[in-house]
């Protein structure tokens, strides 16, 4: 099923958000706080992931996607990568049959090719196990950068449909994106206290509704993200239009001009 654009229709605004999408940020100065190395910080990063993806079962959220590795996080010291690639590992061999149980499917968004073997294998077991599961729909962005995502998608595009090239629109190239089988997401969240994109979901995040708290990653909870939450509600999404048009009801796929009706059918 393909999901409204919030660009080319207008997509629902529900109260509680249909798609949460977070950078997981702050964890390197949890530790440092503690006087403890910054891998401990992942580490207990890896506790508010798993307190994360129960709060979104319970609170009804459809899709959570996680940043958990850009594709410019190469360029920390070694040492610092070769363990969030072992925490990786080890996460996953841990958590997949409880987020299985747990009615969770597992997807991996991301330059994969640039992990060893062992972790690829694992991925691809993790998301096979979990395939079937629908009750939250839980995406783990690792070597993943939105510029790489918007050129993997028009290279695509581009090899698909060969005839169409200088005239492509947006929906040509929307199923390629590495996110196409999600909504755009409702809510962004940032924690740590920066107030940057960092090259997560550009294409993805246009009319995303953005929250950013100080908060560092370890530190995340229930209540504040129920904090989030309760922000996101207060917010007015107008998706371009006025707040006096808000007050009319539209149809849900409400299409600007009949070109449009016909590519969207
Ligand atoms: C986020 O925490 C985790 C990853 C990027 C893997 P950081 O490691 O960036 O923590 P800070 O920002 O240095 O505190
Ligand atoms: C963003 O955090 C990436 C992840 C959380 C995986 P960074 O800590 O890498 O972002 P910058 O470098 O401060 O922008
Ligand atoms: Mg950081």
């Amino acid at each position: 099923m393909a999901f409204l654009s919030s660009t080319r229709q207008i997509p629902a605004a529900p109260a509680v958000p249909c798609h949460v999408a977070v950078i997981m940020d702050g964890n390197g100065r949890w530790a440092k706080k503690r006087f403890l190395p910054r891998v401990a910080g992942h580490k207990r990063g890896v506790e508010t992931v798993r307190a994360m993806v129960k709060a979104c079962i319970e609170r009804g959220v459809e899709f959570l996607t996680l940043f958990a590795f850009s594709s410019e996080n190469w360029r920390r010291p070694p040492d610092e990568v070769s363990f969030l690639m072992n925490l990786f590992v080890s996460a996953l061999e841990q958590e997949a049959e409880r987020l299985h149980a747990n009615g969770v499917r597992l997807r991996v968004v991301g330059d994969v090719a640039g992990f060893e073997q062992r972790l690829r294998d694992l991925i691809a077991r993790s998301e096979q196990l979990t395939a079937a599961n629908t009750k939250l729909i839980l995406t783990v962005a690792a070597n993943y950068g939105g510029r790489w995502d918007v050129l993997q998608a028009v290279n695509r595009m581009t090899a698909a449909l060969p005839e169409k090239l200088g005239s492509y629109g947006e929906e040509d190239l929307a199923p390629y994106l590495a996110m196409a089988y999600a909504p755009e997401p409702d809510l962004f969240i940032r924690t740590g206290g920066e107030k940057r994109i960092s090259n997560f979901l550009i294409w993805q995040l246009a009319y995303t509704e953005l929250y950013f708290t100080d908060l560092l990653w370890p530190e995340f909870n229930d209540a504040a993200f129920d904090a989030a939450i309760a922000s996101y509600q207060g917010r007015e999404r107008r998706f371009g239009r006025t707040s006096e048009q808000l007050a009319v009801p539209l149809a849900p796929t409400f299409s600007p001009t009949p070109a449009d009706d016909k590519n969207n059918a």
